[in-house]
């Protein structure tokens, strides 16, 4: 360790000399002894120190007091005084200097150590004070978040410029208001609880409330507090951080809005395109499959009028028979995809069924189903969603899953309708399920999500996929 340098000044050699081999007999080092306040003053500059001797009464124009306070000031060197002058005046300069110790003449060896130690202590403890005041005071003004202090009562008595700013009021304006007084009176009473919570808890976290600013703004902030001492450390206070949230508050509800719209929007669309189905499918089987009935009927009138002789004639008629045959069943197929009727007609268990057949019919992939017999109907929405969430697994199953086999399970379960469609195929991915572009799965999503309920998928691989989807039943229609 270096040793301790000491810049000695004092003006009676004799007493100087004597300092200064007791303090090298006590390890230290005295690089200078000086004689004048001036001096010293300027030594200390170049010599830069660990701490001075500094006797008050010198010799020149300077005294020891002003050169302490020189010394202080410029170079932050402790300084300790020696004297043996006592007389109250001189003590009550020296004081305002705040000197680090004073060691009196004739001393002792031993006092001299513990002074200079004690000085050197203190002296650390107030740089490193001084530097946790300065950090602090950045914080506490610069820092964007605002802060308050508030008494046991709820008044102010402390704000920084962020909160003056935030709030639209001068620190004297907020100082000695009941901050209850800023608080919408609609939440005050959420502050209140949360406040006698924190009066015997010492905190409080996350408490969002709502203010008006001096404009009679309304800002949202989240607050969180802490217990605090004041003077004595007797009288309790709360330190708050309190951060606007308004924009985010409001982002969050226009975020809302716009799902809700887009929702709704979606589900309109939805709606409209299966009326149009509905409407077409009824029109091409009502108009068309009637014509086509009608043109039958009259070729069959034609065919009884024909003479048995004329072949040709006959055999025209019977393959134009034929032909209007075909393309009854055309339209009839065509309307029922457009929408089957069955699902008007005889309800979403008999759709369910029919498209069972018609899927292993087409595919080969056999098809089970299981419904639980229910003796409440689900509305046309409901059946009209989980029919449709049912095709659009089926088609998946065609393109994608390479199953062998299929089951179809509809149940009510605790007052939901839960449609639920296993296969047995290659087992869908996380993120195939979580891809943004997979607009069949979305749909399901979306029409079950607008009614309320709730969709499952899950992949096995090589052991298969289950897309199970529940809706609550809702306001039930008796059979
Ligand atoms: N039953 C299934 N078995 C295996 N993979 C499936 C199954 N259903 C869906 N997938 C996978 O999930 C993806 C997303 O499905 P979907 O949103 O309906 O889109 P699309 O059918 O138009 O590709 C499909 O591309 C496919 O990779
Ligand atoms: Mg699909």
């Amino acid at each position: 360790m270096k040793p301790i340098r000491i810049l000695l000044a004092e003006d009676e050699v004799m007493i100087a000399e004597d300092i200064q081999i007791n303090l090298e007999h006590l390890g230290y080092r005295v690089p200078k002894i000086v004689i004048s306040g001036e001096e010293a003053v300027e030594s200390a500059g170049r010599l830069k120190p660990d701490i001075v001797m500094m006797d008050i009464l010198l010799k020149g124009e300077m005294d020891g007091i002003r050169a302490a306070q020189i010394i202080r000031e410029s170079h932050d060197i402790p300084v300790i005084y020696l004297t043996s002058y006592s007389d109250k005046k001189t003590l009550d300069r020296a004081k305002i200097t705040e000197p680090f110790g004073y060691i009196l003449k004739p001393f002792q060896i031993d006092t001299i150590q513990s002074a200079i130690e004690l000085a050197l202590y203190k002296h650390r403890m107030e740089r490193r004070l001084s530097e946790n005041e300065k950090r602090f005071r950045l914080f506490y003004e610069e820092a964007p978040v605002s802060y308050q202090a508030l008494d046991a009562s709820a008044r102010i008595i402390e704000v920084n410029e962020a909160w003056t700013a935030m709030m639209g009021l001068d620190r004297k304006e907020a100082l000695g208001t009941d901050f209850r007084e800023l608080i919408d009176p609609a939440v005050r009473d959420r502050f209140e609880q949360a406040f006698q919570t924190f009066l015997s808890n010492g905190t409080i976290q996350g408490l969002e409330i709502d203010l008006i600013s001096r404009k009679d703004a309304r800002l949202t902030v989240h607050l969180d507090g802490r217990t605090g001492f004041g003077n004595r450390g007797k009288r309790r206070r709360m330190h708050c951080i309190l951060h606007d949230i308004t924009e985010r508050k409001m982002a969050e509800q226009a975020l809302r809005e716009s799902e809700e719209r887009m929702r709704h929007f979606s589900a309109y669309l939805q709606r409209v395109r299966e009326e149009e189905r509905t409407h077409i499918a009824r029109e091409i089987h009502d108009e068309l499959g009637q014509a086509l009935t009608a043109l039958k009927m009259d070729l069959s009138w034609l065919r009884s009028k024909g003479k048995p002789e004329s072949d040709l004639f006959l055999r025209k008629i019977d393959a134009m028979t034929l032909l209007i045959d075909q393309t009854l069943g055309r339209v009839k197929k065509i309307s029922t995809e457009l929408r089957p009727g069955l699902l008007d007609d005889l309800g979403l268990d008999a759709a369910i069924e029919w498209q069972a057949e018609e899927f292993q019919a087409r595919t080969g992939i056999r098809c089970d189903v299981r419904i639980s017999p229910e003796d409440r109907k689900l509305d046309e929405a409901r059946s009209t969603a989980i029919f449709r969430i049912l095709q659009e697994a089926l088609t998946n199953i065609i393109r994608h899953a390479e199953a062998t086999a299929v089951s179809i399970s509809l149940s009510r379960e605790n007052g939901n309708a839960v449609l639920s469609v296993r296969d047995n195929g290659r087992g869908i991915t996380r993120s195939q399920i979580e891809n943004k572009h997979a607009f069949g799965l979305i749909g399901i999503r979306e029409r079950a999500g607008f009614l309320g309920g709730e969709v499952f998928i899950s992949g096995n691989r090589n052991k298969g996929t289950t897309v199970r989807v529940c809706i609550p039943a809702g306001e039930e229609s008796p059979s």
